[in-house]
């Protein structure tokens, strides 16, 4: 496994193509330490679905105004605002609400204990409102999870569950979410640069370990050294 390293990354190294890269190796080592759904049980699969539930239903129209509140550009508010208005217009988060009941996952109140530090965590993060920091962290989160679909589908169906309109949407929808993200995010580095001081990836390692404690629980073992 590839193991790429914190850093703090100066304004004037900071690169596109560059930030590309470094998500999808956070990325990819979050999809290479997803437990085998073979060997999952029905507790182990139900609370995957559960967790992912329990985070996304409530938080990620949040976490995406929180992107728009921090932008500075008009393009990289447009391309926000059109994001915003798939996952309203199209109420994502009923969707979210019908595929954890489907899959008799619906979170219960130790499912929200276990990701509440970690995504709480990440609401701070969010309040900042820092732009470049916020977008890379929204791309990053769009791009994981169009990846992760097809595995969070495969959960679902061996929980006897047939409706998959969430993973399929999401395993469509977010590849032109995730263009987008990254065109806002140029537009952001140039107008609003992150600070010398700053890790432009904080909020990719945050959101990074809370997508581990949703997939390996309260017994989550830091698996990389992206965090
Ligand atoms: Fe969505």
């Amino acid at each position: 496994m590839t193991v790429i390293e914190t850093r703090a990354v100066p304004v004037e190294a900071f690169d596109l193509s560059q930030a590309q890269e470094y998500v999808t190796v956070a990325t990819n080592e979050f999809l290479s330490g997803l437990p085998d759904p073979l060997r999952l049980g029905m507790a182990g699969r139900r609370g995957i679905i559960a967790r992912y539930a329990a985070v996304l239903e409530g938080n990620f129209i949040y976490w995406m105004t929180g992107a728009y509140l921090s932008a500075k550009t008009g393009e990289a508010r447009a391309i926000i605002v059109e994001n915003l208005r798939d996952e309203i217009a199209d109420c994502h988060p009923g969707m979210m609400r019908r595929f954890a009941i489907a899959a008799h996952a619906t979170p219960t109140e130790e499912d929200t204990a276990v990701v509440s530090d970690d995504l709480g965590s990440v609401r701070i993060f969010v309040g900042r409102l820092s732009s470049v920091q916020m977008l890379l962290m929204m791309a990053f989160f769009e791009g994981l999870i169009q990846r992760f679909m097809p595995y969070l589908a495969d959960l679902a169906m061996r929980q006897g569950s047939d409706d998959m309109e969430y993973t399929d949407v999401h395993g469509v929808c977010d590849i032109a979410h995730t263009a987008g993200l990254f065109r806002a995010l140029d537009a952001e580095a140039s107008a609003s640069p992150v600070d010398v001081w700053n890790d432009p990836y904080e909020g990719v390692h945050l959101l990074k370990t809370l997508l581990e404690t949703i997939v390996h629980g309260a017994g989550r073992v830091l698996s990389s050294a992206v965090r």
